[in-house]
């Protein structure tokens, strides 16, 4: 069957995503639209340590995913017999984490007699793309071309900006799946990045919302921080050297006793960054000649970096999408998502599938 007609059948993915401080599992109509989604997070657990630790991480997963999974199937109105597959993530992550979700997922499959279907984290999250922002139809039968209208449905090929605690990668979407990669960073990722610096200037752990909020009473261009380039690679990032600025800028202001001033040091460090993420997916958006351009992963649901997106994005003739904020942080339609696809193109894993706490992009 062709993926054509593959897609006008209903097919309801069950998903479960534990790879890291969250315990979720949603379900997923047709790739699309989202019938529920149920996160459990554990961040609170996890500030008291300033960080995620993945002993405990493991623990609580294991806690919470019946409770979690029942709920989503509760919530999406369905039982496991309505369901058509079951999607994980096996990767990357925490192995500890992973493992209560790809072990869980493999006991429904079986008992069940459902095909399961691993997915890869990032991959998911590029797939929060394709869910439907709104439910409702687009009046008519022809697609608007307008990003803003509830009726525009993202689909390959585009560039992908993919921006979270662990990644930082540039690729370019070339179908479901199927990923080109252009950039990645040489050092810290981006919400690592985001994370140093919270934690430093004593914002809180996870950092990213905190200098988010922060930067919103601050002057972007208070402290003008390196933007640092990787000679030779134009789509490759680096951050250490900025948060090494952030850094010595606090050391130095605390030494001659001046007082800092957070709301500008996290405008201007954010602006930093943002600066870096938007000029370089614009710029290989342009030369590879892909007039869509799509971010991904937690730090996607940062208000300056879409704000600044948008308007490159227009001023260039580029159509940008971005998930909605909850489908930025890792979550389990998102992984729903991309198990559909990987479902329609015939993946399917055995009862042998293992966590894979370092698996690449692309690899199966
Ligand atoms: O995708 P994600 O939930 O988990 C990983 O797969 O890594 O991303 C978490 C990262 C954290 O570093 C967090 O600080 C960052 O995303 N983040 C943000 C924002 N919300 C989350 N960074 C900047 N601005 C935000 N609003
Ligand atoms: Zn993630």
């Amino acid at each position: 069957m062709g993926r054509k007609a593959m897609e006008e059948k209903e097919v309801l993915i069950l998903a479960i995503e534990s790879s890291c401080d969250e315990t979720a599992a949603a379900v997923v109509r047709n790739g699309r639209e989202v019938l529920s989604n149920v996160i459990a997070s554990q961040i609170a657990l996890h500030t008291q340590f300033g960080g995620v630790v993945p002993e405990i991480a493991s623990r609580k997963h294991m806690e919470q995913i019946n409770q979690v999974i029942a709920s989503a199937l509760k919530e999406a109105k369905v039982t496991l017999a309505d369901i058509t597959a079951i999607g994980v993530t096996y990767g990357p992550g925490l192995v500890g984490a992973l493992l209560v979700g790809v072990a869980e997922a493999k006991a429904i499959a079986y008992a069940a007699k459902k095909p399961l279907v691993g997915v890869h984290h990032i991959e998911g999250h590029v797939a929060a793309n394709f869910i439907t922002r709104y439910p409702q139809k687009h009046a008519g039968d022809t697609l608007c071309q307008m990003t803003e209208c509830p009726g525009w449905r993202l689909e390959p090929p585009f560039v992908c900006l993919i921006v979270s605690g662990g990644h930082t990668h540039l690729v370019i979407v070339k179908d479901y799946g199927e990923f080109e990669i252009i950039g990645r960073t040489r050092d810290d990722a981006a919400g690592e990045a985001f994370d140093k610096v919270a934690r430093a200037v004593g914002l809180g752990y996870p950092g990213g919302p905190k200098i988010d909020q922060a930067a919103r009473g601050g002057n972007p261009h208070a402290v003008e921080f390196p933007r640092a380039k990787v000679a030779g690679s134009p789509y490759d990032f680096s951050f250490s050297g900025l948060k090494s600025a952030v850094l010595n800028h606090i050391n130095h202001a605390r030494m001659t006793g001046e007082e800092i001033c957070v709301p500008d040091l996290a405008a201007s460090f954010q602006n930093a960054v943002v600066e870096a993420l938007v000029g370089r997916s614009v710029q290989a958006a342009k030369e590879y000649g892909y007039d869509k351009l799509a971010i991904a992963g937690g730090v996607a649901s940062n208000s300056a970096l879409r704000a600044a997106m948008d308007r490159a994005c227009k001023e260039n003739g580029l159509r940008f999408h971005y998930p909605e904020p909850i489908f930025c942080t890792d979550n389990a339609a998102m992984i729903g998502a991309a198990a559909y696809y990987e479902y329609l193109k015939g993946t399917r894993h055995g009862w042998d599938l293992n966590a894979v706490p370092s698996l690449k992009l692309g690899e199966h």
